[in-house]
């Protein structure tokens, strides 16, 4: 079977009231439209044809995908004009999907279903819903026997119709060769002067066709999204489920209103999430990890037992088992703790490798260094790794002790066992296991006298 997505993307969602056309608007950090395009993507479909119109450009640039492909529909004519103008980007023999660009979230078991449903005698199958709250959907109008005769838009209802509450979510599956072959016979004469597609399904029926429905297991599947009211209630829903799912995979998670999960996360038991944890990108946590409240983490990969102290913000970075961070630490870009690390309160680490159970307790910038084990690096300790112009390395030995308060001007070495002197500036090599400080001798002036005024 060659199955051909068409989504419809091309309307302006004039009450977003945005610049940024309506599918391009984030859910959890990712566009409307990306969201379903990789639902598509999950299916394997063998091409992805978006129809796009209002802010055609700007959608082109930003929305990506494998076997993707646009067509544009200049003017907004109705949904089956927009279908129409994919007509030649599939054939008779295929089967089409078609799904709209604002609708993110349904699930790819439930879109299976619905192309399960379809064959040869069947050519023709709806997603359907039944909403407390049907107003202004397209209602499913079924005879004596349920079987569905029509879809009849709300401006087009009259009073019995629009008692009913089985609606139309707009997804559907159809065969090539009669979605070609209805659309063909498409006319606009109806309340809003638009081509709808939803007349195919009476154009089935007169045909003899029956029409298979199928409904999503969860409601939050075939919302749509029209207004900054509607994205917020959804991004609520969503992070809702997201909550509920790493809590079946045994995640502690304190306030489920509170955590926001913007990309995918991967768990092992007993992870506890505080409230305030917003979670980007790739992230994983192992066993008995906490993070505490009002920590970001994107892109982080966090071994066992490792607690990460509240509002701690970490970023491309990988850290091993037990280890201790923030609270108030900030991991930068190409950080790596070894086992037993610590990293206290104020630390910021950009692009370094802290060794297994060295320590960087408080107040300190470590940047471009590589750091050996066993290492204790005294409170409001700077590498000076830029001059400006260029970057250096500093290279720290196992078992370094550096005294507080030390600038570590960058290039330079610290051998294994050395012991640096609090309040030092070390601009040169300094040898291992030997003590170095560069600090003029202390002095007490005698006799001297406090300014006056
Ligand atoms: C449509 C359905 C309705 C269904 C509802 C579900 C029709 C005639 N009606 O109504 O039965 O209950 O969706 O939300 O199909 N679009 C284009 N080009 C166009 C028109 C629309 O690309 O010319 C796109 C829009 O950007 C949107 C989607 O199609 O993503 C749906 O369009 P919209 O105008 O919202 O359809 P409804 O009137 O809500
Ligand atoms: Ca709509």
């Amino acid at each position: 079977m060659v199955l051909k997505v068409i989504i419809l993307a091309a309307g302006k969602g004039t009450r977003m009231r945005s610049n940024l056309p309506k599918v391009l608007q984030p859910l959890a950090q990712k566009p409307l439209l990306q969201h379903v395009i990789d639902t598509a993507q999950s299916l394997h479909c063998d091409e992805i044809i978006t129809v796009i119109g209002h802010g055609a450009e700007q959608v082109k640039s930003q929305i990506t995908g494998r076997h993707l492909l646009f067509t544009l529909q200049e003017e907004q004519l109705g949904t089956g004009h927009a279908v129409m103008q994919a007509n030649s980007h599939y054939s008779e023999s295929d089967t089409v999907l078609i799904l709209y660009g604002d609708v993110p979230l349904t699930a790819t078991s439930t879109l299976k279903r619905l192309l399960d449903s379809i064959d040869a005698q069947h050519p023709l199958s709806l997603l359907t819903v039944t909403l407390e709250e049907p107003t202004g959907y397209g209602r499913i109008v079924r005879d004596s026997k349920n079987a569905v005769q029509a879809i009849v838009e709300q401006k087009d209802a009259n009073e019995q119709v629009l008692a009913i509450t089985e609606v139309n979510t707009g997804i559907m599956a159809v065969k090539g060769s009669q979605l070609k072959k209805w659309l063909s016979t498409l006319d606009n004469r109806n309340a809003q002067a638009e081509y709808y597609l939803t007349d195919i399904i009476s154009m089935a029926v007169s045909e003899g066709f029956s029409i298979q429905t199928t409904q999503p297991d969860n409601e939050i599947e075939v919302l749509g999204v029209n207004d900054k009211l509607q994205l917020q209630r959804l991004e609520r829903q969503y992070q809702y489920e997201c909550a509920k799912q790493l809590m079946q995979q045994g995640a502690t998670v304190v306030d489920a209103q509170r955590l926001d999960v913007r990309g995918s996360v991967t768990i092992e038991p007993d992870v506890t999430l505080d409230v305030n944890v917003v979670l980007e990108g790739m992230v994983s946590l192992g066993a008995n990890v906490t993070v505490g409240a009002h920590c970001i983490l994107k892109n982080v990969q966090v071994a066992q037992n490792t607690h990460i102290h509240p509002f701690s913000h970490l970023e491309d970075c990988i850290v091993g088992q037990d280890c201790s961070i923030g609270p108030y630490a900030r991991l930068r870009p190409g950080t790596e703790l070894g086992n037993e690390a610590k990293v206290g309160n104020f630390v910021e680490i950009k692009k370094s490798k802290i060794g297994v159970g060295s320590k960087v307790s408080h107040l300190s910038y470590i940047g471009d260094t590589v750091m050996g084990n066993d290492v204790n690096i005294g409170a409001g300790t700077i590498t000076c790794n830029y001059d400006g112009v260029n970057k250096y390395q500093t290279m720290i030995g196992d078992g370094v002790f550096i005294g507080s308060d030390t600038q570590l001007v960058a290039p330079v070495e610290i051998d294994s066992g050395a012991t640096i002197g609090a309040g030092s500036t070390i601009t040169k090599h300094a040898p291992a296991n030997e003590l170095t400080l560069s600090r003029s001798k202390q002095v007490t002036i005698k006799g001297w006298q406090k300014p006056t005024k």
